[in-house]
């Protein structure tokens, strides 16, 4: 059996969802579990955690009009390589300001951490999103 068979039978069977959810239901959705964002200097991210403070998808994730994308429009993607921030914000990204990946996700991350949503703050100090590395010691922190 096929994936496209199981999903069949999974809206036949269903529970009323309307067609506008049929993309949602089968292609992309926000990892359940926390993610690490590789890099020079890997940060832990959690979407349960941002979702459950009631931000939306695009809150972070935009196309390439930085139009903010919707849970539809990410579940409608072929691949999770178009919502990886380097995907665009790399060295050839037009805008200079936001080619560095500590530029973009600062920027993002840090930036509504001060700023807090509903009262409620994120943490600032670098160990709070960077993985500690016992290797050896972080520069710059
Ligand atoms: C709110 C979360 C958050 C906080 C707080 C934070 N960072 Fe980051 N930072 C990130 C994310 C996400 C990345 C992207 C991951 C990567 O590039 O390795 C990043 C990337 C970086 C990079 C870029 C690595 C590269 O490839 O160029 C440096 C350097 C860095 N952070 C240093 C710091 C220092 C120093 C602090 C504390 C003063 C700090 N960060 C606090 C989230 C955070
Ligand atoms: C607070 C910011 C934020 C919000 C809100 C958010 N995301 Fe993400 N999401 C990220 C970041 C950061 C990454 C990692 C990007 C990278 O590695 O460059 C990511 C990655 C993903 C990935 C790829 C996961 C993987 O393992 O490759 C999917 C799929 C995704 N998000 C879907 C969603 C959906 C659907 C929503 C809304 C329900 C959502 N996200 C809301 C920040 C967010
Ligand atoms: C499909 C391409 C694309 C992807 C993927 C992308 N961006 Fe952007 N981003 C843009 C464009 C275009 C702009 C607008 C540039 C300008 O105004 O000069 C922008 C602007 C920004 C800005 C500055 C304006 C603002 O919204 O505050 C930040 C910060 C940013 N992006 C962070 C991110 C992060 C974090 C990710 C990954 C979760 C990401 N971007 C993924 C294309 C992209
Ligand atoms: C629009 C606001 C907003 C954005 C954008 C955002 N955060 Fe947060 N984040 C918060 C708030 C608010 C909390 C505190 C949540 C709570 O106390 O329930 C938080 C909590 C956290 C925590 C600690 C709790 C947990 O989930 O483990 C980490 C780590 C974190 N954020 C990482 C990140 C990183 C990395 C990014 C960027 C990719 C990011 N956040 C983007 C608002 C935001």
């Amino acid at each position: 059996m096929n994936k496209g068979i199981i999903l069949a039978a999974a809206l036949a069977t269903g529970m009323g969802l309307g067609i506008t959810t049929w993309a949602a239901a089968g292609g992309l959705q926000a990892p359940t579990a926390p993610i690490t964002i590789e890099g020079k200097k890997p940060a832990k991210f959690n979407h349960a955690t941002h979702t459950a403070l009631g931000l939306a998808c695009g809150t972070c994730h935009h196309d390439a009009a930085h139009k903010p994308r919707t849970a539809e429009a990410i579940a409608a993607l072929p691949d999770a390589k178009q919502l990886a921030c380097e995907t665009c914000h790399n060295e050839k990204f037009a805008n200079p300001k936001l080619r560095k990946r500590m530029d973009v996700f600062h920027a993002r991350c840090k930036e509504c951490h001060q700023a807090g949503v509903n009262g409620k703050k994120g943490p600032t100090g670098c160990s709070g999103c960077h993985v500690t590395q016992k290797k050896k010691a972080i520069e710059g922190c």
